[in-house]
């Protein structure tokens, strides 16, 4: 049995509790969050606590709050020497306190508490500073389903940082969409399928061969009429940097 104690109560530090939860091998001791209020409702099934003089010994620390707050929880935690990790993608795994032996568990996908998360989805990137500490996080990851990779923290920041691009950045494409099929009266539902085609299409085909479209296929006339058609200012110059983009990767235009 893996016991574990997480600390945070976001995003990420519910979906991990729910799945440890389900595990047959995983015990989570006790959940710390600055603020009771997020976890309180869960104090029938785990010990929860917002006072960090009480953390009780654990084999596994996850540390699962905002990227800024992280090395300094790791301080304030009152011993040394335990196995502590953090979930994030660009958190350097030696912002973590030297005092403990420390890790990195990043769970590579986008959590939101609302939405429902199968860990088989969900490779987690693994990087620990001593050799000892990998296999019981390998074994914590397997447990819940997860696919695993060994990554070191320069790896996982380029990961991070792709990230940002294939999630962040396609979803306010997203809004972006959303917002003119409202300003124009047209339904935002009638994009679903492409949007899940998109996603589906580049599981096989590079995303370089799947591109299509006006600025792929300069197609001049209809790229002005879009331009023309935006009235959004802040949507005209997204069209125009993505265009000149997909020009420039498929030699449509030169850097
Ligand atoms: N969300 C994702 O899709 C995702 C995916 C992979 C990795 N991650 C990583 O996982 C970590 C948590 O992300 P999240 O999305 O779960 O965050 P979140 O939902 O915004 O929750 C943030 C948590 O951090 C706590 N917190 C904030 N400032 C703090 C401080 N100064 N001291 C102590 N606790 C503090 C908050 O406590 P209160 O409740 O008291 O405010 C809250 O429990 C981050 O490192 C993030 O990079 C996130």
């Amino acid at each position: 049995m893996i016991s574990v104690v997480i600390l945070g109560a976001g995003n990420v530090a519910t979906h991990l509790f729910k799945a440890f939860n389900k595990a047959e091998n995983i015990s989570v001791i006790q959940w710390f969050n600055r603020h009771l209020d997020p976890i309180i409702q869960y104090n029938k099934t785990v010990d929860v606590t917002d006072d960090l003089n009480t953390l009780k010994d654990a084999d596994i620390y996850i540390i699962a709050v905002s990227d800024d707050a992280v090395g300094k929880l790791s301080e304030q935690l009152p011993f040394e020497n335990r196995l502590v990790v953090h979930t994030s993608g660009s958190v350097n795994v030696y912002d973590l306190d030297k005092k403990h032996k420390r890790g990195v568990l990043y769970p590579l996908q986008t959590f939101s508490k609302t939405t429902e998360m199968d860990f088989a989805y969900v490779p987690i990137c693994i990087e620990t500073l001593d050799k000892k500490s990998y296999p019981i996080l390998k074994k914590l990851a397997v447990s819940i389903g997860s696919p695993t990779k060994r990554v070191n923290s320069d790896q996982r920041s380029v990961l991070h940082l792709a990230a940002v691009f294939v999630n962040n950045f396609t979803n306010q494409l997203y809004r972006i969409g959303h917002e003119i099929t409202e300003s124009e009266g047209a339904e935002f539902d009638l994009l679903k399928p492409l949007i899940l085609e998109t996603a589906k299409k580049i599981q096989d085909l590079s995303p370089y061969m799947a591109q299509t479209g006006p600025a792929k296929r300069n197609d001049k006339k209809t790229i002005n009429r879009h331009l023309k058609l935006l009235t959004n200012e802040h949507h005209k110059e997204t069209y125009k940097l993505l265009t000149k983009s997909i020009q420039i990767t498929h030699g449509r235009k030169k850097l």
